[in-house]
């Protein structure tokens, strides 16, 4: 397994000397050339090894510590998903009148970006009370019309029955396909 960190700014550098103290190979890139990154990874430690951009993107796994806005530019390098993760998966959901709906989908393995966010929510009818929300998930982008990316080799929905085939009339147009491999949501209620 080889391991690449694309930005090496604040968090990026922060990963690498997590990988450092466990002795383990992690490349770092950034937009600059290696050499420019020689000095700051050397002092990181012997495991942290400065390559290109393209050497980063041929890791099997790739931590992403660029700007949010950046996450575009990074995944269009990446032209080629021959060698990379494929992911099969069927879904089967069926009423009890015996209506059928079937998603098929197939797709390589992109950078996952990781997304956290917190809300306080108030009730409508007793203001004082309220419940934090705290999200976090892991999102992989499989395809999105708007931003051009397109990883998915297979996909169709079928639906049948009363229930599920007024859902998808073919008039539907697909934009967006997000993989959420990892979710997890905590939810505080104060001491009243
Ligand atoms: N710092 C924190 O405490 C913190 C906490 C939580 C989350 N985050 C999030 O983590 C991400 C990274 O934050 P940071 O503080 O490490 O930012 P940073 O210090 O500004 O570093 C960003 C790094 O990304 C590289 N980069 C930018 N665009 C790139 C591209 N298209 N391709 C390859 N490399 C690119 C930059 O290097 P070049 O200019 O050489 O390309 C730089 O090494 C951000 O999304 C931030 O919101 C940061």
């Amino acid at each position: 397994m080889s391991y690449s960190i694309i930005g090496f700014g604040a968090v990026g550098q922060a990963l690498a000397r997590a990988f450092a103290r466990k002795n383990i190979d992690v490349t770092v890139a950034s937009r600059r050339p290696p050499e420019m990154l020689m000095q700051q990874a050397q002092a990181i430690g012997p495991t942290v090894v400065p390559r290109t951009l393209q050497d980063a993107i041929a890791s099997d796994t790739i931590f992403l510590a660029v700007p949010f806005w950046e996450h575009r530019e990074v995944a269009k390098q990446i032209t080629a998903w021959h060698g990379k993760t494929i992911i099969d998966e069927t879904w089967l959901a069926k009423a009890d009148d015996g209506s059928v709906l079937e998603v098929q989908l197939q797709f390589a393995r992109g950078v996952p970006a990781r997304g956290k966010v917190e809300a306080k929510l108030h009730s409508a009818s007793k203001p004082d009370f309220y419940r934090i929300y705290k999200f976090e998930q892991v999102a992989d982008v499989a395809r999105s019309t708007a931003t051009v990316i397109d990883r998915v080799s297979k996909f169709s929905i079928k639906a049948t029955g009363p229930r599920f085939a007024p859902l998808f009339n073919g008039s539907e147009q697909l934009i967006s396909i997000t993989s959420v491999p990892s979710y997890s949501r905590s939810i505080y209620v104060p001491v009243m």
